[in-house]
């Protein structure tokens, strides 16, 4: 895989993640950020987006909720998606409609360049590491409405408030834009339905109280590996189901 902005690492687990070649210009003595923690690609993905979203389901089908709007924030290299696409095609009865932000362009070609050819030893790994079938995924893929929007900003707009959110931005420190109370503000009143998940890596101050501000029951869960804490927030009609999230 060859991207004009990004460097392929393994990580613990085995599964590739992207860093970025170029050091942020207001912090030049950082080393650039890499989409995933070191200690796993994969495993990061199954533990902080695929177990709450799982959860989601099962909650939707106690709810009767037959259609959900989920968004991710941050395609990446598609991780999320794969293993959204994986948890749908398990549940039959839940028809979704996929939207995925992204602002480098070049992972956008990437991504859909391999879901046309099925060829790239990347994404073929990555699939492996997670567990998931790329047939499956892809066929699934095919099957709902996936919308691929560029970079997420205040003025963006979709069809349908989320019903389940993966917030996985890259940190305070290379996407600045996306974690400020404002920002925040914007996407949980905008973007979120009143009945939401919403699932992150990250856990700070900021985002908790933006949480709380915006009605949702704030739960703070264990990071990936030796992270300390990680977010899941519950709003409207999941929070009658808090206990099962609980223990994710
Ligand atoms: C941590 S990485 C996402 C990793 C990805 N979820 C995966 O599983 O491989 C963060 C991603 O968010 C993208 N990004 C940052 N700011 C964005 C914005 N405003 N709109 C859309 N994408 C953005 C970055 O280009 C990067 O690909």
């Amino acid at each position: 895989m060859d991207l004009k902005s990004f460097v392929i690492e393994l990580t613990g687990d085995g599964s590739p993640t992207l860093r970025l070649k170029n050091a942020n210009s207001l912090y030049p003595d950082k080393k650039p950020e890499s989409m995933h923690h070191s200690g796993g690609a994969a495993a990061e993905t199954l533990y902080i987006y695929a177990e709450p979203f799982k959860n989601t389901l099962s909650v939707a089908h106690k709810l009767n909720k037959k259609d959900l709007s989920l968004g991710v924030v941050g395609l990446g290299l598609g991780y999320i998606e794969l293993v959204i696409l994986e948890n749908l095609n398990a549940n039959s009865a839940i028809s979704a409609d996929l939207t995925s932000f992204e602002k480098e362009q070049e992972l956008v070609e990437s991504f859909t360049s391999w879901i046309q050819s099925l060829k790239n030893e990347t994404y073929d790994l990555i699939c492996e590491k997670l567990g998931v079938s790329k047939r499956n995924a892809l066929e699934k893929l095919k099957t709902l409405n996936w919308d691929i929007q560029g970079e997420l900003t205040a003025q963006t707009q979709i069809k349908h408030p989320f019903n389940f959110v993966a917030y996985d931005a890259f940190s305070q420190m290379t996407d600045g834009p996306l974690w400020t109370d404002e920002f925040l503000d914007f996407f949980l009143t905008d973007l979120c339905a009143s009945d939401c998940v919403f699932a992150t890596y990250a856990c700070t101050g900021l985002l908790k109280r933006a949480l709380i501000r915006n009605n949702f029951v704030f739960i703070k869960r264990r990071g990936f590996n030796e992270k300390r804490d990680a977010t899941l927030a519950l709003r409207g009609d999941f929070t009658s189901h808090q206990h099962l999230f609980q223990n994710v």
